[in-house]
């Protein structure tokens, strides 16, 4: 019989969040330092970064801040290495969460646009979930949680590009628990609807937010709280026999038309 009082808890874990500056990455990074983790804060912005670890640190926590670009190779090894000596050893989960949204029609869309959204929500993924897979593999031992969206699952307007790089990361993610899963390694994808975000903001500026909410069942926009028991049933011991799962948090909008 498991602990109930302790079953979701990272007391012990180290986190690493990409993608921690703003929206679902910041308040994951709260969530799991709240959760006992220590937590390692990772995106450009490091000024916001920094005002944020500041605020942990003053409310009791175990965080410090490293600045990442996702697209860049040497930055992403950089970043592991600092987060590992700052953490004082290994990191045990990664929030593999930043992204970008680019909202165009088919016929529209830009080369350079399609590569910045692959770049960054594929490859970037990709190439921090390797980096640490790596440590972790050797050690049997770690959590990764790939953060997906429901445009991965789902066709949606003006979604071309954005959407197919989410469908190449929940196929990133099967693979992955597929050739990890013997060296101790569960790899899962969280998978968001609509949450009011920086990122949601774009679907406001374009008037998109109305004709959304009615194709959502339960009818409105997601809260980042909403997400917090799905990430902690994949980041804690509760999730211990699970990979290669796609954990839809999305108010029922799978269901409907997109
Ligand atoms: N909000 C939603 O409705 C929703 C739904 C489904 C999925 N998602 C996914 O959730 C994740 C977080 O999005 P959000 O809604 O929280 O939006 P957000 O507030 O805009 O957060 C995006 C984060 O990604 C970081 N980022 C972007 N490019 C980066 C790069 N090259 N290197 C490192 N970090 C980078 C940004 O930080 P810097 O700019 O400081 O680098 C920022 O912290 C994304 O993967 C998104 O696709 C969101």
């Amino acid at each position: 019989m498991s602990n109930i009082q302790s079953l979701f808890s990272l007391h012990g874990k180290a986190a690493f969040i990409s993608g921690a500056s703003s929206g679902i990455g910041l308040h994951v990074a709260e969530l799991m330092a709240a959760a006992g983790a220590k937590v390692v804060l990772a995106a450009r912005r490091a000024s916001l970064l920094e005002a944020h670890v500041e605020r942990l640190r003053a409310d009791g926590h175990d965080a410090s801040c490293v600045p990442l670009d996702v697209t860049d190779p040497a930055s992403i090894a950089q970043a592991w290495s600092q987060a590992e000596s700052q953490v004082g050893g290994p990191i045990d989960i990664l929030f593999n969460n930043a992204g970008v949204i680019y909202t165009e029609r088919f016929l529209s869309q830009q080369a350079e646009d399609i590569d910045r959204v692959f770049d960054i929500n594929f490859r970037g993924a990709f190439l921090l979930g390797q980096q640490a897979a790596k440590g972790m593999a050797e050690r049997r031992n770690g959590s990764i949680i790939n953060v997906v969206s429901t445009s991965g699952l789902r066709a949606g307007g003006y979604m071309t590009s954005y959407g197919a790089s989410k469908a190449a990361l929940i196929s990133l993610t099967q693979s992955m628990a597929l050739e990890l899963a013997g060296k101790g390694v569960r790899v899962n994808a969280l998978c968001p609807g609509n949450f009011r975000t920086d990122m949601h903001a774009s679907f406001e500026e374009k008037g998109l937010e109305e004709n959304l909410i009615k194709r959502i069942p339960m009818r409105r926009i997601g809260e980042v709280e909403q997400l917090d028991g799905a990430t902690l049933l994949l980041a804690s011991d509760a999730g211990s026999y699970m990979t290669g799962s796609v954990i839809v948090v999305d108010g029922g909008q799978v269901l409907s038309w997109m």
